[in-house]
């Protein structure tokens, strides 16, 4: 056995129609006979996509008991698993597992498995596989293998000691045998990049991720065994500030010979330290590089280095060392420049045709010493000059000091930019528009999900959310790239959260964020505003403090994460008993934002009630999952009160109203069901506000858009939250579009000047769930968590005639794509093997309804036919047919008068 990269989580092209009917038409043929004993003695396919800690092979494992997940790759409708064996090894040449042989677990569950064997050990490779057995018994083959790394699990295993400040670090040593296994373990901050023998390890960029720093600091694990060699080696380091504003660095090169011995490189003072090129970096200003400075060969053994001094030992940070479990900050595309166009002489301006966060790479030839600049900005004035106002105090600007040899192409290390456009100045003669490449860097979440439908603004509006989404991912979700601000600011997080897990795969990365949010809790239960901690205030708003419950809610829901909910019940109970230590008679009366940046805002109060109730809720059912049925029933009660007082405070009988009948006051009361009989004119009100006052307007800042559009499929007008969604006036999101946003704004309002308006800001893209689960109809079943049961109902709405989406979920791909004409519907869904989904049709006042699936009958004369594979029943309800499946692929057609 050798290990093999496991397949990345992505979405398989739908299937085309011959080939689903082929697949119903395979799963209809009789069983094989025992003669055709080759198909039947191959058993169900091999699991794959094999995940450990949601990673694929990842490095630097630090958890006891990491978990364990893969997809069952059957295609056989309504198969389930009914059992599985895990084997993990040292060897990957061993068939039994010496570490654990979880034996055969009678067992559907196919993700969130606990490793169960002997104790891991620091700094080792474990090899994995499972195989499955479906619900006739039949054994599938053993997966590929996969793999997962241990990091340096104790404290004293790290064996340097923190050195820094200059920014060029280096260390020579020699090796006495041939190499069997390398690995790097390094804390660099603000901001690293590691050379062995002159080659980057790994691709990483920005690395590691912004931690509160005196509480946690994150190691990266890289395999450099290709690396490095018998005889003379070496190990450089450049350092840049990042967030940490200084430079530190912590490494340990652990190397195991051919003949069992070891070798331990570690940072210390026999390190030799200088300045290097970079002779500025900043987040938020750029880098500055004179590549006059460059000291070839510096990263290799055999450099002269005698007057370098020795590296300064320092103070490290305070915090955990803690491996970095989920996709780093990577260079995630190159684009082309559409155009370059010269508004003065001398200045060059590039435009890239999308706002996105990174940089830029130069290429240019010319005299040494020649200083080329380039600055960054979202938009341009009429002119053609840059407009840079966006960007308040971030100088965003980088310099390249040619050294005069050749053609020369730079890109920096350790700042980054939101930017469209890219001017270059001090440029050695003409630029040409391959001078200049624009480089995407985010953190590298796999995309996992697509969005489509017969409304161009709708595929706009989701082409922006996912710019916007991916672009302010970069180790923590950030409101912004490109001003002075990019901060973890936790009303985005939270309100943007279910959309990035429908997008990309958030799983590893939000495992990290709410252990940040849990970095920055202090004793008396409050966390902040942002996280890491910079801007805003302690405590948090409520509605920015709720991204820690909601989060952690999210996880458990999507990914079916019991072990979030465990890891940080004691956080989230400190959290509500502190809003609970605030609350006036039940309301919580205090707010920083309220409902940030709507047009028309409610009372602050209102809002951080509605989280108030939301987080006890939230707890209360956390509780129940975690099996503390005191606290449950304890947090239970808790809500019923918050519920009638936020009725008496907020509801205004005269009016029918909550609060001032803004938009958002009437849809967080009904969002979470909290009106009761006596309260029953919010949705009336509502629904004419929107209608009436505001023409299917949204004036709902970022709190109330994330529930609106929701509450209005849910209470059954799909056809008014439609309306408002391909709106293309003002305020709306298809008047950003309209207004060439290739990203989403921060604001309805279009504005360009210096005050706070990015153009680039993620949070008005909540409505992206809303795409995924009204338009494309994909749902988690109410009450069911990990897509084990999915609800798949489309709203086919209006002038929509075709919509379609999928994502990967935890046990699989759930993908529903639908069109529809006069007298007929078609229905391709894609359900998880071992999931169940319920296929809600709706009739759209069409008679006689027949409908079939693969070409066969399964409703006609209003009754369900039995007979075809996977499918369990149908009935005709609240307007719709509604299919029960199992896994699989299927077409539905659904015809008549
Ligand atoms: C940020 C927002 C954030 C807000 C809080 C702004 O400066 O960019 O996205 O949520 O402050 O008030």
């Amino acid at each position: 056995m050798t290990p093999s990269a496991g397949p990345r989580l992505r979405i398989r092209p739908s299937l085309g129609l011959a080939a689903l009917a082929m697949i119903a038409a395979l799963t209809l043929a009789p069983a094989p006979a025992p003669a055709a004993a080759a198909a039947e003695s191959a058993g169900p396919p091999a699991p794959v996509s094999l995940r450990c800690e949601y990673l694929v092979n990842p490095m630097g494992i630090d958890m006891p008991k990491p978990r364990f997940f893969w997809v069952n790759g059957h295609t056989e409708r309504g198969q389930v698993q009914s059992a599985y064996q895990i084997v993990v090894s040292t060897d990957p040449q061993a068939d039994a597992g010496d570490i654990w042989d979880s034996g055969k677990i009678a067992s559907p569950r196919s993700a969130q498995i606990a490793f169960a064997g002997k104790t891991l050990e620091s700094g080792i490779s474990y090899f994995w596989k499972v195989r499955a057995w479906d619900r006739d018994g039949r054994e599938s083959a053993w997966s590929a293998i996969a793999r997962f790394d241990t990091g340096l699990l104790a404290k004293s295993d790290w064996k340097g000691a923190w050195i820094g400040r200059k920014n060029q670090l280096r260390k020579e040593f020699s090796l006495k045998g041939r190499v069997k296994r390398a690995r790097a373990y390094i804390a660099g901050l603000g901001y690293y990049e590691l050379r062995v023998n002159g080659r980057k390890a790994g691709n990483h960029v920005l690395d590691p991720a912004w931690t509160t720093y005196d509480k946690r600091v994150l190691y990266a694990t890289y395999d450099v065994t290709p690396f490095v060699r018998e005889g003379a080696n070496a190990v450089a380091v450049t350092l840049g500030n990042g967030w940490y504003k200084s430079r530190a660095l912590l490494l340990q090169l652990n190397v195991e010979l051919e003949d069992g011995s070891a070798v331990n490189v570690v940072s210390d003072a026999s390190w030799k330290a200088a300045d290097g090129p970079i002779f500025a970096d900043s987040i938020y200003d750029g880098e500055s590089y004179d590549a006059r400075r460059e000291t070839p060969g510096w990263d290799r053994p055999g450099f002269d280095d005698k007057d370098w001094p020795a590296a300064e030992a320092i103070d490290g940070p305070k915090g955990v060392l803690s491996a970095q479990l989920m996709p780093a900050i990577q260079v995630v595309d190159t684009v082309v420049p559409l155009k370059m166009t010269s508004p003065l002489p001398g200045v060059y301006v590039f435009d890239m045709g999308q706002n996105f966060s990174g940089w830029a790479r130069l290429r240019a030839e010319g005299p040494r010493g020649t200083d080329v600049r380039l600055r960054f900005s979202e938009l341009l004035y009429e002119n053609g000059a840059l407009n840079q106002e966006t960007l308040r105090s971030a100088q965003a600007e980088d310099h390249y000091i040619l050294k005069g040899a050749g053609e020369e192409i730079w890109e920096p290390r350790f700042t980054y930019h939101g930017f469209r456009y890219v001017e270059v100045t001090g440029f050695p003669g003409t630029p040409r528009l391959d001078s200049i490449r624009g480089r995407v860097v985010h953190s590298a979440v796999d995309p996992i999900g697509s969005f489509a439908a017969s409304k161009d603004v709708l595929n706009g509006l989701q082409r922006i959310i996912t710019w916007g989404q991916k672009t302010n991912l970069h180790g923590i979700p950030t409101d912004c790239d490109q001003r002075d601000e990019r901060m973890g600011w936790m009303g985005d997080a939270q309100g943007t959260a279910e959309e990035a897990i429908m997008n990309f795969d958030m799983a590893a990365f939000y495992t990290n964020f709410v252990r940040d949010i849990r970095d920055v809790q202090d004793e008396k239960g409050r966390i902040t505003d942002t996280v890491p901690h910079i801007w805003g205030s302690r405590p948090a708003d409520p509605a920015w403090g709720t991204a820690y419950p909601l989060i952690c809610w999210y996880m458990y829901q999507y990914y079916g994460d019991t072990r979030v909910l465990e890891e940080h019940y004691d956080g989230l109970k400190k959290y509500v008993e502190f809003l609970k230590g605030t609350a006036e008679n039940g309301v919580l009366k205090w707010s920083h934002y309220g409902d940030w940046v709507a047009i028309e805002k409610c009372p602050g109060a209102i809002v951080s009630s509605f989280y108030y109730y939301y987080d006890v809720k939230v707890l209360a059912d956390a509780a129940r999952v975690v099996g503390k049925t005191a606290d449950a029933a304890l947090y239970d009660k808790l809500a019923a009160e918050i519920r009638t007082a936020f009725n008496r405070e907020f509801y205004d009988p005269k009016t029918g109203d909550y609060a001032d009948g803004t938009q958002t006051a009437n849809t967080l009361a009904l969002f979470l069901e909290l009106p009761t009989e006596k309260q029953g004119g919010a949705w009336g009100r509502l629904f004419d506000n929107i209608v009436y006052k505001h023409n299917s307007h949204l004036t709902t800042g970022i709190i109330g858009t994330k529930y609106i559009m929701e509450l209005l499929t849910r209470n059954g007008s799909s056809d008014l939250a439609y309306d408002i969604a391909v709106k293309t006036d003002y305020p709306s999101w298809g008047y950003m579009i309209a207004n060439g946003a290739t990203t989403l704004w921060e604001l309805w309002q279009r504005r360009e000047g210096p005050s706070m308006n990015s153009h680039n800001h993620p949070m008005f893209g909540s409505v992206g769930s809303w795409l995924y689960k009204a338009l494309a109809g994909i749902n988690l079943a109410p009450g069911t968590t990990g897509f084990e049961k999915v609800l798949i109902a489309p709203q086919m709405v209006r002038d929509l005639t075709h919509a379609s989406g999928s994502t990967m979920t935890v046990r699989g791909e759930v993908a529903c794509a639908w069109s529809r004409t006069e007298r007929s519907i078609r229905v391709e869904v894609t359900v998880p093997f071992g999931s169940e989904a319920e296929v809600v049709i709706p009739k759209l006042g069409i008679r006689d309804i027949k409908v079939s699936e693969g070409g066969q009958k399964i409703w006609e004369a209003d009754r369900f036919v039995v007979g075809a594979a996977g499918i369990g029943g149908a009935v005709d309800k609240d307007g719709a047919i509604r299919i029960t499946t199992g896994g699989g692929r299927y077409v539905f057609v659904l015809e008549g008068n």
